[in-house]
């Protein structure tokens, strides 16, 4: 996503203790949404359910309305990479489909999403999600308190070219904060040429590597302007967590209570 902010925020004990709880609200909403995730629902009921159970708690949906996003969560399914629209598909026994859920707790923003297998997916399905996901666990442990955001970005890079997948370019992580997207961008590769911020204690940002089958590039569909699809039709698969770095290292503030945990095999 486009970054809405050039400066640089490092938040404080009482901003950190901000972030923490929209986080924990956000990851609770994953929890719920995670019942009720499965083969014959339509992407409209996630839409309600994140919806509903959002308001119902005093929030708000942080996608509804941003850039004229017309729903309040992301269902991205099968060849899409991010930003599915919730519509009128209905989940079927093989898809693989991720969830991205961004809520606004107080002004603060928590952002994560998680890729759900269903039912008997194909092997290269689920060695995609896998891989996806051991990503963003690698990609966390590059996080050092004065190291290097490229760092982040050549271990995930790393970690998918060993299964001969590829890392989406044109879609990074972000700072977070008070604002949906701030710098700085977090790569999920390494950018040739490029120079890289250093990491500091007080960033918030996310890392949210989305993997691909085949080629990384993508395609936007050129109807509803969002879809982001892979230009092969290939699978892509993506998990996001929203992390604070301290001066100990990184913390992940949008851990999960029943979700997958850090080493869960698919
Ligand atoms: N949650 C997505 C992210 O991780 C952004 C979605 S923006 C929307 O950055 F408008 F598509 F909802
Ligand atoms: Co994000
Ligand atoms: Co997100």
């Amino acid at each position: 996503m486009q970054m809405t902010s050039r400066e640089r925020v490092l938040l404080n004990e009482r901003e950190r203790e901000c972030m923490r709880k929209a986080c924990r609200f956000n990851a609770q909403l994953m929890d719920h949404v995670r019942t009720q995730v499965r083969a014959g629902i339509t992407t409209n009921e996630i839409d309600r359910i994140v919806h509903e159970y959002t308001l119902d708690h005093g929030h708000i949906p942080a996608c509804l309305g941003y850039r004229g996003f017309p729903k309040s969560t992301c269902t991205s399914v099968n060849d899409v990479v991010c930003h599915g629209i919730p519509g009128a598909y209905v989940l079927k026994d093989g898809d693989i489909v991720n969830v991205d859920l961004t809520t606004i707790v107080d002004g603060w923003f928590g952002d994560q999403s998680e890729t759900f297998i269903l039912g008997n997916v194909t092997e290269e399905a689920r060695m995609l999600t896998q891989v996806a996901f051991d990503s963003l666990y690698i990609g966390i442990d590059a996080i050092k308190p004065f190291g290097r955001v490229v760092d982040i970005g050549r271990a995930i890079e790393r970690h998918a070219h060993s299964y001969r997948f590829s890392v989406v370019r044109e879609y990074q992580g972000h700072g977070i904060g008070q604002q949906f997207h701030l710098d700085p961008g977090i790569p999920h590769y390494v950018v040739k040429g490029g120079t890289s911020s250093p990491i500091l204690p007080g960033m918030c940002f996310t890392v949210e590597p989305m993997i691909n089958a085949g080629t990384w590039k993508t395609v936007i569909d050129p109807i509803d302007k969002w879809t982001v699809r892979t230009y092969d039709r290939r699978l892509s698969a993506q998990f996001e967590h929203t992390i604070l770095v301290t001066e100990k290292g990184p913390e992940i503030l949008t851990l999960t209570q029943n979700g997958p945990q850090r080493g869960y095999k698919f």
